[in-house]
């Protein structure tokens, strides 16, 4: 899959570099040829002759070789690459980047390089929240840098938080996804997809829920892959297969799934809300099983928060919100209204029919964007909907 393309491994000081020989085995195995240079503090925790092994080229690390006499030009290294990854990104390395200082061959060979670049940060937690870090992180990413987001762990600290460096396999994922996809507006994009029901516990074995089995976001999900996005899936519950190739969290309530989106929708270029939430949740949940007693059983709901706009009200000028409408009468002025008071860019009309919406393999959907575009498609399967909907939002340009 990354037959002959040519990739740049930068390794930075920090726990994680351990784990870059199996990065370059990964990438190696599916094709790719693969130059390191490591920072000097990187060779605290790897080493140049494993790396050297496994790439089977001399890892670098100086300008100039002493042995051979060779100079490591940053230049044609940076020329020779078809894209670069930083993977450990360590806070040192990430604001040198962010500054433009060089005094590293792999910061030079950064400042020099063309091609594509991603890093995968690494770090402890309250270090990666750190609001000089996340500054870095939204700097680089305005400048067209790829970011490859850190996972929620156990850290080398004894801490469990956000700051893991991305697994070996998920990294080289972005990169099949980077290389196989043809040329697309979704192409490198960070994509969160909500999708399926959200469920309200009322005690330890009810709950209220509604009858979404999340099979059109999942099905979002798969094209956007096929595009070439890197996604990040909010998944209520369901019994449906997720592809393999999605980051994963699993949510239960609404509430759960707005904090699992207010952590992952920071740094994402675009938000797809196709789950169906809970408009309420029970106001005070039982402890215990409530037993069967009195004829009538009122429950009293509290209203949940409304996710999407939570999100969309509150985003940064690059991010992009596309809703759904689920409507049963007066379709098309709600969907309007929620368009225009959710502050979306586009926002597409389920309409629940006998062969259409929840439960169903089917789909017929409007598509409603901020600037009056608008689409209809006939019925069909939620797979088609799903890559429909993706390429008229791209044809619109509701991406750039
Ligand atoms: N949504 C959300 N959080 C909620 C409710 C809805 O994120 N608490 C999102 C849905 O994922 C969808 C959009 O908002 O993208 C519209 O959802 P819908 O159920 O059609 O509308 P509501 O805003 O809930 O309003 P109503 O139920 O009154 O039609």
């Amino acid at each position: 899959m990354l037959k002959n393309k040519r990739i740049l491994l930068g390794i930075s000081g920090g726990i994680a570099a351990y784990k870059t020989p199996e990065l370059v085995r990964l990438f190696k195995k599916s094709g790719a040829e693969v130059q390191v240079i490591c920072t000097p503090s990187a060779l605290q925790f790897v080493t140049l002759k494993t790396l050297s092994v496994v790439s089977e080229r001399p890892a670098l690390v100086d300008f100039f070789d002493e042995e051979t006499g060779m100079w490591n030009h940053h230049v044609n290294l940076g020329l020779w690459a078809d894209a670069m990854v930083i993977a450990p990104c360590g806070s040192n390395t990430l604001s040198k980047m962010v500054s433009g200082q060089c005094d590293n061959l792999l910061l030079t060979t950064y400042l020099s390089a063309r091609c594509p670049v991603w890093i995968a940060p690494a770090m402890d937690l309250d270090m990666y929240l750190h609001p000089s870090v996340q500054e870095h992180l939204n700097t680089l990413k305005e400048r067209g840098v790829h970011l490859i987001d850190a996972e929620t762990g156990p850290l080398a600290s004894g801490l469990e938080g956000k700051g893991r460096m991305a697994e070996p396999e998920n990294i080289l994922e972005v990169f099949k996804s980077h290389f196989e996809a043809p040329d697309n507006g979704w192409k490198g994009k960070q994509v969160m997809v909500t999708a399926g029901p959200t469920y309200e516990a009322i005690d330890p074995v009810r709950f209220i829920g509604n009858r979404s089995s999340g099979l059109m976001g999942i099905e979002i999900a798969k094209a956007l892959i096929t595009k070439g996005a890197h996604v990040n899936l909010i998944l209520g519950p369901t019994h449906l297969e997720v592809p393999e190739e999605v980051q994963l969290t699993r949510v239960e309530s609404a509430q759960d799934m707005l904090s699992a989106c207010e952590n992952i929708f920071p740094n994402c270029d675009v938000g797809i809300f196709a789950a169906a939430v809970s408009d309420y949740r029970i106001k005070e949940v039982y402890t215990e099983k409530v037993k069967k007693s009195a004829d009538n059983w009122n429950l009293e709901l509290a209203k949940n928060p409304d996710i999407l706009k939570t999100l969309s009200v509150n985003r940064k000028s690059h991010q992009k919100c596309i809703g759904f409408a689920l409507e049963t009468q007066n379709a098309e002025n709600y969907a309007l209204q929620k368009l225009q008071q959710k502050q979306l860019d586009a926002i597409v009309l389920n309409t629940v029919g006998e062969n259409t919406g929840f439960q169903s393999e089917q789909n017929s959907v409007k598509i409603f964007t901020k600037n009056n575009q608008q689409f209809v498609t006939d019925l069909q399967s939620k797979s088609d909907i799903a890559t429909i909907l993706l390429e008229k939002l791209d044809d619109w340009q509701i991406l750039d």
